[in-house]
């Protein structure tokens, strides 16, 4: 409890205590905390100013002069730093809210499209400016639709552990498929017919990466099964696709070759007109009629239903479209090479 009698040195000594606090606060909160102390309602001077009345008549005037002298002192302190405290807040306010505007701006490097998702896509088109429609399948297939009901039976050497990645545990019977053919079966089980369909994605085998290979790669894969279906019509179509993808002087060549799940089998190469080195022929996928145990499979009549498949790596086709050494740079990811194809998301 201050002294509470008026004295020259106890409205000092009030007053002095009172301007150090105030001079002591460094911001506005602080300072508001200074005037309750040394200017609020119960603080010493305050209290001296309360019992002036109680002062004798005769010194009344001078305690008053002191009390009050004092009071006008703190209170001006207070005010003019509040205002160099507001002052001083605000300059440190527009500081941290400065924006530069002349600072150079953070921008997000555009993205490209991967130019196989986008040649599949041209791929698919073609085939659905014929009609046809596009269908998926599953990456995790059942062994049963990537081998056994593509005739591949048990001792099929592409059955082997070498070329295929099992799933654990090997009686899940599940495996990653290793071409899209699977997508042939699944789609005559889908489907009415007759069934005009093309299936692209990823496949995969255990090859490493190297210059032509990549152990997970894309494949198109084309069926159609209808009354009366031949390999004239499997040729004219895979010559629609060449005209369409390189050019009207593109050609098609059949040699004869074997797969499980067509018959007769041929291997297909394309006249690429407008190769950079030259025109030439380029092997570019495997096609066939569609063997009589795969429509069995699905429950199709043989006897009345008939057709052809196809399918080729979108990979390999990519290299040899556009003159690419190697095909390590398809699956980087740098989108440096996705920007050369000029393709913009
Ligand atoms: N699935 C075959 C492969 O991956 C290609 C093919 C598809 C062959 C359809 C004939 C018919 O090699």
């Amino acid at each position: 409890m201050p002294d509470p009698t008026i004295t020259d040195s106890s409205v000092d000594a009030a007053r002095d205590d009172a301007l150090a606090a105030i001079a002591a606060s460094t911001t506005l909160t602080e300072l508001r905390a200074a005037r309750t102390a040394h200017a609020g309602e119960a603080s010493a001077l305050a209290q001296f100013n309360a019992s002036l009345k109680t002062v004798a008549p005769d010194q009344r005037a001078a305690a008053g002069k002191l009390v009050g002298q004092a009071r006008a002192r703190v209170a001006e302190a207070l005010s003019s730093r509040e205002a160099e405290l507001a002052v001083a807040e605000e300059t440190a306010r527009l500081a941290s809210e400065a924006v530069d505007v002349t600072a150079v701006a953070t921008r997000w490097r555009s993205g490209a499209r991967h130019p196989l998702s986008l040649l599949m896509e041209q791929m698919a088109d073609i085939f659905i400016g014929m009609g046809w429609e596009v269908a998926e399948g599953p990456e995790l297939e059942n062994e049963w639709f990537n081998f056994d009901a593509l005739n591949m039976d048990e001792d099929h050497p592409a059955r082997g552990t070498q070329d295929t990645f099992f799933i654990d545990p090997i009686e899940s019977h599940l495996l990653l498929r290793t071409q899209t053919s699977p997508v042939q079966v699944r789609s005559l089980l889908d489907r009415p017919l007759p069934v005009y369909v093309v299936s692209p994605g990823k496949v995969f085998r255990k090859d490493e990466l190297d210059a032509t290979h990549t152990p997970v790669f894309h494949q198109l894969e084309g069926i159609a099964i209808d009354k009366g279906l031949t390999m004239a019509h499997l040729r004219g179509t895979l010559e629609h696709l060449a005209r369409a993808m390189f050019g009207d002087g593109a050609e098609i060549r059949l040699r004869p070759n074997y797969f499980p799940f067509t018959e007769p089998s041929a291997e297909m190469d394309v006249w690429q007109p407008n190769a950079k080195g030259g025109a030439r022929w380029v092997e570019w996928g495997g096609c066939g009629m569609v063997n009589p145990n795969v429509l069995r499979a699905a429950g199709i009549d043989p006897e009345v239903y008939q057709g052809f498949a196809f399918g080729m790596g979108i990979e390999r086709t990519l290299q040899f479209r556009n003159e690419m050494n190697d095909m390590r740079d398809m699956v980087e990811g740098d989108v440096r090479f996705s920007q050369q194809f000029g393709m913009v998301v």
